[in-house]
């Protein structure tokens, strides 16, 4: 078998298309033709009140500090089983980050341990839907309003998965998408701020656009623009909305494609965790996932290292995840990991990515499973 990657980008015969057609306007900076395709397939089909593209996710959830005006001192509450940006984020504009553990079936944040954690500086809640499987958000949402708190989802995996009837990034004051190449819709280096509450739509164009009311200028509001605020430069070129818009246009058949090989995955594993030897994620029955990611977990961080060689020696590229935050080296100066740490680093160190995309095929994955048959038989 040849050499299985852990992650293969796909891009569509529409992307190209679209791709060659901004490059030929010759005029391909931000907010023209196909950013605006973007936002308002976005807006219609997930159902926000404001989408705007931006360069990254981790530029989306800067800009949710921005919005939130986050000062010195301020908290927000997160899992440490995150990407550094999740935190990078609010601690950039100094805030204090509080982590809470999270719960083994999904690897997202216990929401019954947030309330514990909040104190008079808290002022942001971030759930974080890992691998496209929802936090409970009715529990959120209740204790945020409970405090008077905002939520930003980080939805960086999470685009096109539903909590309920709900699409994930839009149930929080805002929502953040990445379009990263290894996510499930692409464009290499992308992202997307959903804006859920209407009170920051206006302020939140400013900041993307260096500060300046330019997006009044454009709608003719005013008759020239100039710095208004503080902001940076926070939306992509047109040709990467134009690569965007293709693979939005292919957001059903992706979304079947990779549904099929997670269940396919699981079926093939299923023998393996009645047999006691692995465990399989657990899907919540409020949450439709997007089939972002398959993972196992295994025994140990032992057990882990010896299967992710085996697969190696054997053409499989299997991939471990985050190490949590609040061990990290920025992660021991400057934050606080409230409660115990029950699940947080046991679970992360016995969790094992397989790979998932869009060109894999059924007989790899077999190919995969009977791989891990043999290292648990041995
Ligand atoms: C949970 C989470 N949040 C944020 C990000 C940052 O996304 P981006 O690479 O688009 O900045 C990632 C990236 O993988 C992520 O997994």
């Amino acid at each position: 078998m040849q050499m299985i990657p852990f992650n293969k980008p796909k891009i569509f015969k529409n992307s190209i298309t679209y791709l060659n057609d901004s490059i030929k306007t010759l005029s391909f900076h931000g907010d023209k033709e196909y950013t605006k395709r973007c936002h308002k397939w976005i807006e219609d089909r997930f159902n926000t009140k404001k989408c705007l593209l931006t360069t990254s996710c981790t530029h989306a959830l800067e800009m949710v500090a921005m919005l939130s005006e986050i000062k010195e001192g301020d908290e927000v509450i997160m899992p440490s089983y995150t990407f550094v940006s999740t935190a990078n984020a609010f601690i950039k504009f100094g805030a204090k980050i509080i982590f809470i553990d999270i719960v083994p079936q999904t690897m997202n944040l216990n929401e019954d341990l947030i309330e514990q954690a909040i104190t008079p500086k808290t002022k942001i809640i971030v759930p974080v839907h890992y691998a496209g499987v929802s936090c409970d958000m009715d529990k959120i949402m209740q204790i945020a309003n409970k405090y008077n708190l905002i939520v930003a989802e980080d939805a960086a995996q999470g685009v096109s998965s539903l909590y309920k009837n709900r699409y994930l990034g839009t149930i929080g004051d805002f929502g953040c998408f990445s379009f990263h190449e290894t996510k499930n819709y692409i464009c290499g280096e992308g992202g997307a701020l959903l804006i859920n509450n209407e009170k920051y739509i206006d302020r939140a164009k400013i900041i993307r656009e260096k500060g300046t009311n330019r997006d009044n200028f454009l709608n003719g509001i005013v008759n020239k623009y100039t710095w208004v605020d503080k902001g940076s430069s926070y939306l992509p070129s047109d040709i990467l909305a134009s690569i965007l818009y293709g693979q939005l246009e292919n957001t059903n058949k992706i979304n079947k494609k990779r549904l099929n090989l997670w269940n396919f995955y699981y079926k093939q594993l299923k023998i393996l965790e009645n047999k006691s030897l692995i465990e399989l994620q657990k899907i919540p029955e409020y949450s439709s996932h997007n089939a972002h990611m398959f993972f196992i977990k295994v025994r140990d961080i032992e057990v882990r290292t010896k299967l992710i060689e085996f697969l190696k020696k054997n053409n499989v590229l299997s991939l471990f995840h985050y190490i949590p935050l609040h061990s990290s080296p920025m992660g021991l100066k400057n934050t606080l990991f409230y409660g115990n740490d029950e699940i947080t680093t046991k679970d992360s160190e016995r969790l094992l990515r397989l790979p998932l995309y869009y060109d894999l095929t059924k007989k790899q994955i077999k190919y995969i499973c009977q791989l891990i048959d043999i290292f648990f038989s041995k």
